[in-house]
């Protein structure tokens, strides 16, 4: 009897220590980034569920971001419509570089609304700025940013929008967590990519993103998946809703 009792304790004791100490596999106790030495030259060797992450583009290359290509190459003018925005609406335009897109994103939203242009250049939110005063837009907030937080106020967007930009994020979770606290309940979030599972789409492999690996990555924040828009030429607009 008393060697049963011992070895009941014993058992307890046991099973108390494991469920402390935790599963040694849990997602907890794995690194969120990994460093590779053998990479992708146009990678940094940062690795995010097992995706290379890209180089962020430099300001020097800013006019690139202006050439008159992109009408055709990336149709804007099938994008914004699509985004069903509506007047009023607060909107975040993520990586807005020169603000190619933040400029089309401020007339459907009209006067009352706003788009946050957010970017971690100083030089690019310069050349941003510039642009606006040129067309006489007045509904837009440029804001820098940190590679880790947005700076956007909390539970205040409707929509956020990332045009070739998620891809370089140097911490995608941290600013994915952070993106969702800005969002209001049913905001949505909406990543336009160059489709990686194409190879006829020339743009350098780190730089494409499959429509798989983005709802991977977004499965483990309080997003759900709506629709993966796939009418422009060669980009996906895949996007998600923030859950209740
Ligand atoms: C390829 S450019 C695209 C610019 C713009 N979206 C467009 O399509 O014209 C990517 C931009 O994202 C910006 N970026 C990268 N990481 C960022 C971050 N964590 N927060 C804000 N901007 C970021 C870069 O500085 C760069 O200007």
């Amino acid at each position: 009897m008393k060697l049963h009792l011992f070895i009941a304790a014993f058992v307890a004791l046991a099973i108390s220590a494991r469920v402390e100490a935790g599963p040694t596999n849990s997602p907890a106790s794995t690194p969120r980034y990994e460093t590779r030495a053998e990479h992708d030259p146009n990678g940094i060797g940062t690795f995010y569920m097992g995706r290379e992450i890209a180089h962020v583009m430099g300001h020097q290359a800013a006019d690139w971001l202006e050439r008159p290509e992109r009408e055709r190459e990336e149709r804007p003018d099938l994008l914004i419509p699509a985004l069903k925005l509506k007047p009023g609406d607060a909107v975040a335009d993520i990586g807005a570089g020169t603000g190619y897109y933040t400029r089309r994103l401020a007339k459907p939203i009209g006067t009352n609304g706003v788009v946050f242009a957010v970017e971690i250049q100083s030089e690019m939110l310069d050349l941003l700025t510039n642009k606006l005063a040129g067309e006489k837009i007045f509904n837009v907030k440029p804001v820098l940013g940190t590679i880790t937080d947005p700076k956007l106020p909390q539970a205040a967007v409707d929509l956020i929008l990332m045009v070739d930009v998620y891809h370089e994020f140097d911490h995608p979770f941290e600013m994915v967590t952070a993106m969702c606290q800005s969002l209001k309940p049913g905001g949505r979030m909406v990543f336009v990519e160059f489709r990686g599972e194409d190879p006829n789409v020339p743009i350098k492999l780190v730089h494409k993103m499959t429509e798989a690996q983005v709802r991977k990555e977004m499965s483990i924040h309080p997003l759900e998946w709506v629709e993966t828009i796939s009418t422009l030429p060669q980009q996906h607009v895949i996007v998600f809703r923030k859950k209740p």
